[in-house]
């Protein structure tokens, strides 16, 4: 006899399946064409690509799963999607350092403050974050064994943390596959708004993935992976050149994200 998880599954599984065909009534080519792009779609997967988690992200797919798994406890800060670019063992930065290990771009100063979700502020909870350059790549996306604009940094004693990096830019998620041609074929850009992205650990806490946004970004209001949401897009500030809040002394404008 099937686990009932398993027989659930199934029997809605070939409910909604079939409810499906029924509306749309496909002809004998569009069932083939189907085929033909889920089997192109596993060709697509490799060790450096997934292309059927982009499709559940472009379908919304990997959101709705966010959702049913981190329903959001009163006072915590809300989650988004991990996406493709996380690197594992993230290299160690003190606080108020630069991470972003020789990208170019303007300047961007991050600060912020971990609490838990009583509001009391966490010290030693671990932050890793990572973001795209100036012209919305990922430093993996280069050269598989690059490392830059990522890391991992401490809270201090007040929950807070610092560091300097770039301000990333606006980027398309992969679009030269069958995502790709499903966005066009739909009327979709394959853009996702500019952000960064933490995963905060903190004893006796769940792990929080998220991002923050930036306000102003014109594909806000149409992320392709439908990862936005009001409450973590956060405005960066201009500033001249000159001292910054940490003390220290930026040549150029830059920007900080806070
Ligand atoms: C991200 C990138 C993707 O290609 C995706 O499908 C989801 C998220 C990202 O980097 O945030
Ligand atoms: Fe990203």
């Amino acid at each position: 006899t099937p686990d009932p998880r398993v027989r659930h599954i199934s029997e809605a599984l070939v409910r909604h399946l079939h409810a499906f065909v029924r509306e749309i009534e496909p002809t004998q080519e569009e069932w083939s064409a189907a085929i033909g792009f889920l089997t192109r779609t596993g060709h697509l997967c490799t060790q450096t690509r997934q292309e059927f988690i982009l499709l559940s992200d472009a379908l919304g797919v990997s959101m709705l799963v966010d959702a049913i798994n981190h329903r959001k406890p009163a006072g915590a800060t809300e989650t988004t999607v991990l996406g493709p670019f996380y690197v594992e063992g993230p290299r160690e930065f003190a606080d108020g350092a630069d991470i972003s290990g020789g990208m170019t771009g303007t300047p961007m100063l991050v600060r912020g403050m971990v609490a838990g979700t009583d509001g009391r502020p966490l010290r030693g909870a671990v932050l890793d974050v990572w973001h795209a350059d100036e012209g919305g790549f990922y430093d993996v996306q280069h050269a598989p064994e690059a490392r830059a604009g990522r890391g991992r940094l401490l809270t201090d004693a007040e929950g807070r943390f610092r560091f300097w990096s770039v301000r990333p830019s606006s980027y398309p998620i992969p679009h030269d596959g069958t995502v790709g041609a499903m966005l066009a074929a739909q009327g979709r850009h394959p853009y996702r708004p500019a952000h960064v992205h933490f995963i905060v650990t903190a004893a006796g806490f769940e792990p929080l993935v998220t991002h923050l946004f930036i306000a102003g970004d014109p594909y806000l209001d149409s992320d392709v992976v439908f990862g936005v949401k009001d409450s973590i897009i956060v405005d960066l500030v201009d500033h001249p050149p000159g001292t910054a809040p940490d003390g220290r002394v930026v040549p150029e404008a830059y920007v900080e994200l806070s």
